[in-house]
């Protein structure tokens, strides 16, 4: 074991933060954004590599489907709110975009994509469930992403079915969340039953517990030696440790 200390800020970064009207962005810079598919659209280094190794397993992805929006600052998303609430009205605009400072988009790990034609519509891009697009919704659990706002959870994400908005959370949290049939905030709520030291789930090969960060200042956490792990603040109270090679039988 190796024992670490955990900065409060440390909630607040990772890829299993949850964004939300409830949870906004805590921006802590520097964030490490690269272009996607040799476009304007930004994300994170890890989520675009995640997006290309999706691609290519789906036989060449991106000669069918667009980045549409990527990494948003808080100016662009505030932006986008004001332009959708003049064109379109407050009851669309609370259903397809997230308040500024709540929108996962801000975190660059959140893209928007669209099946590529003449019109891509930037707020609501078509992303069928046929064909390409589908293939893409298949295999991406494998590579860490989710869909992050399906149909009939709308009142648990508190936004409307978005075909076409994906999230990177990582491995093994999307292939989880894709077996249980969970949201984001489903998922980081399931996980509070495993406190760290006191049981863990084992899913896909992981053991996964909860951390609860301390009521002050840093909290300490045993990080194992012996074998692979990923550790992510959730944004609201806590830490998740995933740690392969801990589950048996
Ligand atoms: N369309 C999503 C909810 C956003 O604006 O972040
Ligand atoms: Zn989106």
């Amino acid at each position: 074991m190796t024992s670490m200390l955990l900065l409060p800020e440390s909630v607040h970064q990772g890829d299993l933060i949850l964004v939300s009207a409830r949870h906004p962005y805590h921006p802590l810079p520097p964030q490490d954004l690269v272009p996607v598919a040799g476009t304007e659209v930004l994300l994170e280094r890890r989520a675009a590599q995640a997006l290309d190794d999706l691609m290519a397993a789906i036989g060449g992805g991106w000669s069918a489907i667009v980045p549409v929006s990527g990494w948003r600052s808080q100016q662009e998303q505030q932006q986008i709110w004001d332009d959708s609430l003049a064109e379109n009205g407050l009851a669309f605009t609370q259903t397809y975009v997230a308040q500024p400072g709540c929108s996962e988009h801000q975190t660059g790990l959140a893209i928007d994509l669209g099946l590529r034609s003449d019109q891509v519509d930037f707020l609501r891009p078509d992303f069928p469930y046929q064909g390409i697009c589908q293939d893409f919704r298949r295999e991406m659990a494998k590579f860490g992403l989710i869909q992050r706002y399906p149909a009939g959870k709308e009142a648990v994400t508190g936004i409307g079915h978005e075909p076409w908005h994906f999230r990177y959370v990582g491995t093994p949290h999307a292939a989880i969340m894709a077996e249980k049939d969970w949201t984001l905030e489903e998922y980081i709520a399931w996980l509070r039953s495993f406190p760290c030291g006191n049981g863990r789930a084992c899913e896909q090969e992981a053991a996964l517990s909860f951390l609860p960060a301390a009521a002050q200042g840093p909290t300490p956490v045993d990080l194992p030696k012996d074998c692979s792990y990923s550790l992510s603040g959730n944004n609201v109270d806590g830490f998740v440790l995933a740690e392969w090679g801990r589950c048996h039988g």
